[in-house]
Parts: structure tokens; C-alpha cells; sequence
């Protein structure tokens, strides 16, 4: 009994945290995904076309971290590109990360390996793709949001951690010095 109630309750577990992978077979199919190359000979992530737009609620199709890596962000960081994602990532990202962004949020305090800050130089030298891949495939112990956000919610959350991160990391360190 002991052993049929542990069994339950894994699969109870939404994939350790995540939402069900079978949650979007429905838009899996043979169509071309935004950014995906229609060329097999060439099947590297493609830059949308010149002038296009991107449509919320797509699908990415990204094989793995290192093809998330070359991926060119798609969405420019305007102040309501911005905004969305410091939305998202109060939501999604700052239990871990904390509010400040460097790995100081109360699940991230408890974990073995400190959530890394993500106000670092050290990120702030990797390419937009990677935030985005992190996102989409997770780490050692970050689970994957790919199920979670959209590929536009995702580099919205990418352009909040570029560009209002640190002013929000900056202000409340200021308003706890005081
Ligand atoms: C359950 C806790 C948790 C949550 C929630 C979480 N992360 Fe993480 N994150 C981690 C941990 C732990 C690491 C360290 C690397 C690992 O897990 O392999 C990490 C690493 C990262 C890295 C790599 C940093 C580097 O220097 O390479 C990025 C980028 C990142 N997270 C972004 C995010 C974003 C954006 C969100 C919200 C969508 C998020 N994380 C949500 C725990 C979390």
C-alpha cells in the first residue's frame, strides 16, 4: 500500500514541477515552426525574415541548449517587452532567483546549489540564447519553463532579465540599506 501511494504520488508530481510534456502534442506536428530552418541541409535556428512579426502562442522547435545558444532574440526590448517580462519573472523565476536576481528567493535559499545570480558579468557576457535555452530546457536542478511560457514569453522574460534586472536588484538593495 505504502508502495502504491508513493507511485501515486510521483505521478501526481507534474514531472518534478514541470507541466506535462503531452501538453502541447497538439501543436506538434509536421508544419515548420517559427525559427526553425525549412532546410534539412541547413538546419540551424533561422532569424525571422526582415519585417515580420511574431505571433504569441507559437511553438519553437529547438532541438537542444547548444542550438538554443545561436538563437538571435526576436523580440526587441522595448519598455512593454520589458514590463511583460518583469511580470513573468515575479511569477516564474523570483521564488529561486529572488527579486534581486541573485539567487537569494526562499526555495532558492534551500536548494544545494545556489541559484547562479543572474545579475552577474558572467551572464551578461552569454548570448540572449542562452536565458532563453535555460528556460526552455533547465539546468542540473532548474526545471524547464517550456511547457510553462511561451517561446514570446520567454524572451520577454530574456529582455527583463537584460535590461530591468539590475535596476530592480539596484533599488532594493537600496530600500533594505535603509
Ligand atoms: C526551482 C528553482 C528555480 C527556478 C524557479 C528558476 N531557476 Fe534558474 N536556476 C536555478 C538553479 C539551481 C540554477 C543553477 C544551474 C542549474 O540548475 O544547473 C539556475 C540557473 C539559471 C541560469 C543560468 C545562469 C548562468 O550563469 O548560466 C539562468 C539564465 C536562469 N537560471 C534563469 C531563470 C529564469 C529566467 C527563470 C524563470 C523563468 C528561472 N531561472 C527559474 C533554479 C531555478
Amino acid at each position: 500500500m505504502k508502495k502504491l501511494s508513493l507511485a501515486v504520488a510521483l505521478l501526481l508530481t507534474p514531472a518534478l514541477a514541470q507541466a506535462w510534456p503531452w501538453s502541447q502534442d497538439m501543436a506538434n506536428q509536421l508544419s515548420v515552426k517559427p525559427q526553425e530552418s525549412p532546410d534539412s541541409a541547413n538546419p540551424e535556428p533561422q532569424s525571422f525574415p526582415k519585417r515580420s512579426v511574431p505571433v504569441p502562442g507559437t511553438t519553437v522547435a529547438v532541438k537542444d541548449m547548444e542550438a538554443a545558444v545561436k538563437m538571435a532574440n526576436p523580440i526587441p526590448a522595448d519598455e512593454k517587452s520589458i514590463a511583460k517580462g518583469a511580470q513573468l519573472f515575479n511569477i516564474y523565476c523570483v521564488p529561486c532567483h529572488g527579486k534581486s536576481g541573485t539567487g537569494d528567493g526562499y526555495v532558492g535559499a534551500k536548494l544545494i546549489l545556489r541559484p547562479f545570480d543572474l545579475t552577474s558579468d558572467q551572464l551578461a557576457e552569454k548570448p540572449d540564447g542562452h536565458i532563453f535555452g535555460m528556460m526552455t530546457f533547465g539546468g542540473a536542478i532548474m526545471p524547464p519553463y517550456a511547457y510553462d511560457l511561451s517561446p514570446t514569453e520567454r524572451w520577454h522574460v530574456v529582455n527583463y532579465v537584460r535590461k530591468g534586472l539590475k535596476k530592480a536588484s539596484a533599488a532594493q538593495a537600496a530600500s533594505s540599506a535603509k
